[in-house]
């Protein structure tokens, strides 16, 4: 490596299967960016550590995952607003004093993968979320600025979905409910954000969901073949059906125009890696 390069990279644990080093790669080689990224196993309790030596060796810039989200949002001293909101990191940038700036970038690359890749709208539209954790909350402030017709959260426990919705009560026009509270309900937009997914497993939804003429459903998560959650769109009524692969490369290249100002083009890259989950 060629020793004044600038260096990025993303921290986690496990680590072995990110995708981010490939993203990030042909991103640099698309913009004419002359970088590297690596993807680094740190330990845990080292995450400080890593951090102070990354920066020693020319490091510029970080994305953050499991289980290093809440040391990621802490060792940040200037964050977003956007991460503000969303009480989440998941980029930092080394700024000329050394000291590091916390932004999140998921509700922008989910936004952008359903409006401009899926040609979706979320104007005027009824969107039903499902699920109230950190992925769920890391994506209201971004689809709420899209204004939404509603906006419903609905989570296995429902106090959180209730208390999710009370926290961005600002920003629109949303509410919270349990997953019990749904049937005969319908929607032109459903998004999972349970990580049921991550062990094959399907929330109990009623099949009133999609709306007949047009309506959408997307899955956070992704996989070499549908998860459970699309499986049971597509058989229930859902006209268009996604999964999350396209919101992973849009938030990369989020990360990507914070470190470099410069956007990258992502269409190519979300190919290249739908291609390589095919082989695997
Ligand atoms: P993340 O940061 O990925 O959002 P999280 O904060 O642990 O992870 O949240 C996981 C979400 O998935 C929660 O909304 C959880 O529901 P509960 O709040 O009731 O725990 C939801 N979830 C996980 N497995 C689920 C399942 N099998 N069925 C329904 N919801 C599930």
């Amino acid at each position: 490596m060629t020793q004044n390069i600038d260096r990025y990279a993303v921290f986690g644990n496990p680590i072995k299967h990110s995708k981010s080093p490939q993203i990030h790669t042909r991103f640099a080689k698309q913009t004419g960016q002359s970088l590297s990224y690596t993807a680094e196993l740190v330990e845990v309790g080292q995450f400080d550590q890593a951090i102070k030596d990354f920066i020693l060796h020319n490091g510029k810039g970080l994305n953050v995952t499991v289980p290093f989200k809440e040391d990621a949002w802490k060792c940040a001293t200037q964050h977003s607003e956007r991460a503000l909101r969303a009480g989440a990191v998941n980029t930092l940038m080394v700024q000329q004093d050394g000291s590091l700036y916390g932004d999140t970038t998921d509700g922008i690359g989910l936004v952008r993968d359903l409006m401009q890749n899926h040609n979706i709208q979320i104007k005027d539209k009824d969107i039903l979320l499902i699920g109230a954790g950190g992925a769920v909350r890391g994506v209201l402030e971004a689809l709420l600025q899209q204004q939404p017709s509603s906006l419903l959260i609905t989570n296995r426990t429902k106090q959180k979905a209730v208390q999710l919705a009370k926290d961005f009560s600002d920003l629109g026009q949303l509410n919270g409910c349990g997953l019990d509270e749904i049937n005969e309900m319908s929607f032109d937009i459903v998004i999972n954000g349970t990580s049921a997914s991550l062990q094959g497993e399907l929330p109990p939804l009623p099949a009133s969901l999609f709306r007949k003429n047009s309506s959408c459903s997307y899955d956070m998560m992704y996989a070499a073949q549908a998860t459970p959650f699309m499986q049971w769109s597509a058989d229930n009524g859902a006209t268009k059906v996604f999964d999350g692969l396209g919101m992973l490369v849009e938030q990369a290249a989020e990360s990507f125009y914070i470190w470099r100002n410069v956007r990258p083009e992502t269409k190519p890259v979300i190919q290249f890696i739908r291609s390589l989950l095919i082989k695997t």
